[in-house]
């Protein structure tokens, strides 16, 4: 993975954390959107670069706005030196309006307002993920090696039963990422509830999805590597936590509703019922 610099201060004592794996946790708390600002460079304003990235973003907001099956946009504007690629994820449950509005706080978002023009950055949202950068890596690989946020909730579980709940939400994960990859292959995409007894985590709520330009067994590895990372990325009793990348992008949450709309696709009972 790429070395990646956050914008937000409130990261800073995250980043401090996992300084040496080169990645950092960003708090939820922060606020949307939840930036990774790359150290590959900046730009100016008023520049080529500036209009190619602009123009990106609006195009990859039509197109991803207008595809209801994917829900997704990956594009470049621009030749050498100037050249911009980019991505635009919507959630897979999201309505294309609701697509389109978080393709709109990119365009915001996107250059001056959150990472100081650097040429590289990712934007996570609740609704979307947006990558955009001078270098094609990210959307060349078929595996997050071009960059990942990880956010964290920041609050604990109350169950003294850690190695349950890692149990749990590992299990959860894994059918979540099968059923994104072996039952929804147009998408790609995939949302999880786990029902347990624990009053602790009765309810764990999941997500997995892949870029839908990369094929489903690519999606496989994708979201496999990073569920086998996870517990060493995450606090084991955290309620929270989410790995955003530009090719795949994994989720697990606990609460008392899920933060996806309709029915899950995968349900485990694990409460008797
Ligand atoms: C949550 O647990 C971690 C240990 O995994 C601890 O460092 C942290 O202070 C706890 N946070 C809260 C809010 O209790």
């Amino acid at each position: 993975m790429k070395q990646r610099r956050l914008c937000s201060p409130a990261s800073l004592a995250h980043a401090a954390l996992l300084a040496a794996a080169a990645v950092a946790l960003l708090p939820l708390a922060a606020g949307q959107p939840w930036p990774t600002c790359g150290s590959s460079g900046t730009y100016k304003a008023g520049s080529t670069y500036e209009s190619n990235l602009h123009d990106l973003a609006v195009a990859l907001r039509a197109t991803a706005a207008s595809s209801p099956t994917k829900l997704f946009a990956a594009g470049t504007r621009g030749g050498a030196p100037d050249a911009v690629y980019g991505l635009l994820l919507c959630r897979g449950d999201v309505s294309v309006s609701d697509c389109y509005d978080c393709g709109t706080r990119a365009i915001r978002d996107v250059g001056r307002a959150v990472c100081r023009r650097a040429k590289d950055e990712a934007l996570v949202y609740n609704q979307c993920y947006a990558r955009f950068s001078d270098r094609v890596d990210f959307l060349a690989a078929s595996d997050n090696s071009g960059g990942e946020t990880l956010l964290i909730s920041g609050t604990n579980i109350s169950s003294a039963d850690v190695a349950g709940y890692d149990r749990a939400v590992t299990d959860l994960l894994a059918a979540t990422v099968r059923y994104a990859v072996e039952s929804n292959t147009a998408r790609l995409f995939a949302t999880g509830q786990r029902v347990g007894a624990d009053p602790g985590f009765r309810n764990i709520y999941s997500m997995a999805q892949c870029s839908p330009d990369i094929s489903p067994a690519a999606c496989r590895r994708c979201l496999e590597d990073v569920l086998g990372r996870w517990w060493q990325l995450f606090p084991l009793n955290g309620e929270g936590a989410r790995v955003a990348g530009g090719r795949c992008y994994l989720r697990s949450e606990l609460g008392v509703g899920p933060f996806y709309t309709g029915a899950p696709m995968v349900l485990l009972r694990a409460d008797g019922l």
